[in-house]
């Protein structure tokens, strides 16, 4: 059967130039995306450091994207309410910077939030199962967290081929989010693996024709559809 979802794509900002944010979202609105993907680093969860809620308050008069939110922070739940504040209208915790994750999903869905799980390479896909059923996306990297402008771990796929059957399974309408290393060719992968939410950064905003680039995603993804067996 073809359970075919639609196509969201996902832009990171992490890869824009910060010298003209608002301009650069824009610009990534009006060639077609859907989401914008806004990536919190905390120099502590990951390696790097990034921005905080200001920048996601300051761009949000700005843009119609839904504004993505991906916290690659320890102790999220310290933070959740000023993301919230500031215009999320999806957060993604990762399993691994969470004791309680239900707790804080409910705290997410009852800010009608858009509540998502990431799970880095190295976590396997079942520690997601116990909380599919309060998700509305899951995450699934497919770099280490920290950095943009990596390669694709292509074993992270079958993470993603798992929870799509899983879901299936259980009758739910969950997104899959993939993250890290994605382009224009290789896009065929993640959506034939059961993906149905693409995050690219470099890719897109690191091109001169984004439209094009969010075009080809689009028609890889139309012709490398999920299957399910
Ligand atoms: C990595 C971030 C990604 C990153 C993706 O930790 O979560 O969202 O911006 O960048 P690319 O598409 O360049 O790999
Ligand atoms: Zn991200």
């Amino acid at each position: 059967m073809n359970t075919q979802k639609k196509l969201y794509i996902s832009p990171s900002l992490l890869a824009a130039d910060y010298c003209k944010l608002g301009s650069s979202v824009q610009k990534i609105e009006e060639a077609g995306a859907d989401f914008l993907h806004l990536d919190i680093m905390d120099g502590n969860f990951v390696p790097n450091l990034s921005f905080g809620p200001d920048i996601i308050s300051a761009l949000r008069p700005r843009s119609g994207l839904i504004f993505d939110v991906h916290l690659m922070i320890n102790s999220p739940e310290k933070y959740l309410e000023r993301f919230i504040s500031a215009g999320a209208d999806i957060i993604t915790v990762h399993r691994e910077a969470v004791n309680d994750p239900a707790s804080l999903l409910s705290r997410i869905r009852d800010a009608k939030v858009r509540a998502s799980m990431a799970i880095s390479p190295a976590t396997p896909a079942e520690e997601v199962l116990p909380y599919l059923s309060m998700l509305d996306m899951v995450l699934v990297m497919t770099v280490v967290p920290g950095f943009g402008g990596q390669k694709l771990i292509p074993e992270t796929l079958e993470k993603v081929r798992f929870l799509r059957r899983q879901i299936d399974a259980r009758g739910l309408d969950t997104d899959i989010e993939v993250d890290g290393g994605i382009s224009a060719e290789n896009a065929g992968l993640v959506t034939n693996a059961g993906a149905n939410v693409i995050v690219a950064g470099s890719a897109i905003f690191g091109s001169p024709r984004p439209r094009q680039v969010m075009l080809a995603m689009r028609t890889a993804a139309r012709e490398n559809p999920y299957v399910a067996e």
